[in-house]
């Protein structure tokens, strides 16, 4: 653990809170100087939102790997740092002290050394949930390579297209992964992603599911061939300025492509770690479990980084939660004694369907905190996660961020301030959130009648964690976060907040969806949409799913008579697969003649998200629309 100050009361959290922003330089340095650096800093924080240019312990140097592993050795070198949960539950769980752990990123480190990976080379990592993964991420950033981790369900032209966009020359692979009763042909996805990438000089295969795989000279390594040629190795950690990146991030936005978000090394460190230790109140030796992918941030911050930096012990689980039944995380829970269990809303809402027996003889008493992140969680949800998991024994900690934002930015802290179902709460220290209107202007005026402001939530001033820019394209940075409302970060979301500061994250506002608790963003799908051999046009929204939270719902219009329209629905659904990824497909594909059009030819995409959310009657002002009678028509044949 780390020996900054641990937050224990919700007194105590005011008292913080105020001192971090009144004076934020000093509460900060109070934190950074508890870290390992190599060379410390002397200046703590330059920025505005203009360009936008933040700099955190700019002149500070360090490597994130020393603070993960190496500062760990002298006291917790035989502690368990990594535990992996393997696919199958009959096969053999795998464990990594931090001794075990540090030697094995340090021997990684010399193969992509000896494969002529340097500082600053970004490298891209598309693998299933092993621990080699982990390894992969820290070897990188051992030696101060830039990782940027690619999730295993997203397709070959997905992977082309941010190998391009990063200039990645380099990537690490497996063979194939499992997922339940799947194997995922991981290098045989990554074979086709480089038919257009000849760039790459590198690619370093896993052997994990034992899997045919096509080498291809002078270009595919085995990952176990390159590390017998190593031993042992000794790696010293890279010198790294504070802003240097760390890693890319790959994440959907409102319009075109996803964007490499940039993380760098100093800030994202503190913040990391810093959150992790005061949301989760983590303690001495718990195992904590969070099942996300760490293709996504979650992942990341709260599998790879957070807990690491913390000394503390994390779980990974290469599975999904319903193989072999949808008891898998309970059993997870007992063999490992799981104290914290971080997970979405959607795998809660998923596994509520399979009734509670699935909890009979299971033994949960070692959980302690229970979190949920990456959408809204309702509160039938939230009841049935705080009584039959947590035993109404666990607070839940509701934890608000992005992609962009690093880590954790609004939340209860576990134990120390109140949890309220699905209410996110307040936010972290450093965390100056504000509501707007449309304008830009605050919304501080709270309804009497519920009690409550409304707005788009935007935060007005730097925190270690957030990003700096978007991979060599600084203006979509800015235009994307900064140019909306003047000198505010745009988080995309719309928020409460009470009369106390409490928080409820009420969802997008702009055009990203989230099915899943996944990123994604209607332009992206449309796109693949329109890829399609007989597609005209198409217009994607979101609409209100039972599981997933929100569901995709397509209107497409077509060139031909349409002779089969399920067909045509299996054709779009494997193009978007093809194009996006599996998890880009759309639920619903309504086909029609005409989108509602204003005269000046934008969707009016309110109309088309009211009718995909049911709604027959108030579809608000259609006045404008060049045909109105297409709304109607486009009601009459609603999916
Ligand atoms: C949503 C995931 C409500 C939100 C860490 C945000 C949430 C987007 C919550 C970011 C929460 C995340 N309550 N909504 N606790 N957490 N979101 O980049 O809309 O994959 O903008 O990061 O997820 O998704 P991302």
């Amino acid at each position: 653990m780390s020996s900054f100050h641990r937050i224990n009361s919700l007194q105590d959290y005011k008292n913080t809170y105020q001192k971090s922003i009144e004076n934020p330089e000093a509460f900060w340095d109070e934190i950074a100087k508890t870290f390992t650096w190599k060379k410390p800093y002397t200046q703590i924080l330059d920025w505005n939102f203009k360009e936008p240019n933040i700099q955190w312990f700019a002149d500070g140097q360090l490597n994130i790997t020393e603070n993960c592993l190496d500062r760990h050795l002298e006291t917790k070198g035989n502690q368990i740092a990594l535990i992996f949960e393997p696919n199958d539950p009959n096969t053999e769980v795998r464990k990594y002290t931090y001794q075990q752990l540090h030697q094995e990123v340090m021997n990684f480190a010399q193969v992509l050394l000896n494969q002529g990976i340097k500082k600053g080379d970004r490298v891209c990592i598309y693998m299933g949930m092993v621990p080699e993964l982990t390894i992969a991420v820290l070897a990188c950033a051992r030696i101060g390579a830039i990782h940027s981790v690619i999730f295993g369900g997203f397709s070959a032209q997905s992977i082309t297209d941010r190998l391009i966009d990063a200039e990645a020359e380099f990537i690490i692979t497996q063979d194939a992964a499992y997922r339940g009763n799947k194997t995922i042909p991981l290098k045989s996805v990554i074979d086709d992603a480089l038919i257009q990438c000849s760039f790459v000089k590198r690619v370093i295969v896993l052997t994990h599911a034992n899997e045919p795989v096509s080498m291809i000279k002078d270009r595919d390594v085995w990952w176990e061939a390159e590390l017998e040629k190593v031993g042992n190795a000794n790696v010293p950690a890279e010198t790294m300025n504070a802003e240097d990146p760390l890693f890319i991030l790959y994440t959907s936005g409102s319009t075109g492509k996803p964007k490499g978000v940039v993380h760098t090394s100093g800030g994202y460190m503190v913040w990391a770690n810093y959150t992790f230790e005061q949301v989760f109140q983590y303690q001495p030796e718990e195992v904590h479990f969070c099942t996300a992918d760490i293709g996504w941030i979650t992942g990341h911050s709260y599998i790879v980084y957070g807990p690491l930096l913390a000394g503390g012990t994390t779980l990974m689980f290469e599975g999904i939660p319903t193989y072999p039944d949808a008891g898998r995380f309970w059993d997870i829970v007992q063999k490992h004694k799981v104290n914290i269990l971080y997970t979405a809303p959607t795998a809660i809402r998923s596994l509520m369907t399979n009734g509670t027996e699935i909890f009979n003889g299971k033994d949960l008493s070692s959980l302690r905190v229970l979190g949920t992140v990456g959408e809204p969680i309702n509160e039938e949800a939230w009841n049935w996660y705080h009584d039959n998991v947590g035993k109404s024994n666990c607070p839940i900690v509701d934890t608000w961020w992005q992609t962009e934002t690093g880590g954790v930015l609004i939340s209860n802290l576990a134990g120390v301030t109140p949890s309220r179902p699905a209410w996110a709460t307040l936010p972290l220290p450093g965390i100056q959130p504000i509501l707007v209107d449309e304008n830009g202007k605050e919304n501080s005026e709270i309804n009497i009648e519920t009690g409550y402001v409304h707005g788009n939530l935007c935060i007005k001033f730097p925190w270690p964690g957030m990003l700096r820019t978007t991979y060599g394209d600084h203006e979509r940075c800015r235009t994307n976060y900064f140019a909306t409302y003047e000198n505010l970060y745009f988080t995309g979301d719309g928020a409460y907040r009470d009369s106390d500061g409490n928080y409820r994250i009420t969802g997008r506002v702009d055009d990203v969806l989230n099915v899943s608790g996944h990123r994604i963003g209607t332009a992206e799908v449309e796109n693949a949409i329109n890829m399609h051999a007989g597609v005209v046009e198409s217009a994607v929204v979101g609409y209100p799913h039972d599981i997933k939270g929100q569901g995709i719902y397509a209107f497409v219009i077509c060139n031909d008579h349409i002779h089969d329209e399920s067909l045509v629905r299996r054709d779009i659904n494997e193009t978007i697969t093809r194009i996006i990824g599996a998890i880009a497909k759309a639920d619903k594909i309504q086909f029609v003649s005409g989108l509602p059009k204003t005269r000046s030819g934008k969707i009016m995409r309110r109309i088309l998200r009211k009718i995909a959310e049911g709604e027959t009657q108030n579809l608000g002002d259609t006045s404008t629309l060049l045909d109105p009678t297409i709304v109607e028509s486009i009601l009459a044949n609603k999916q």
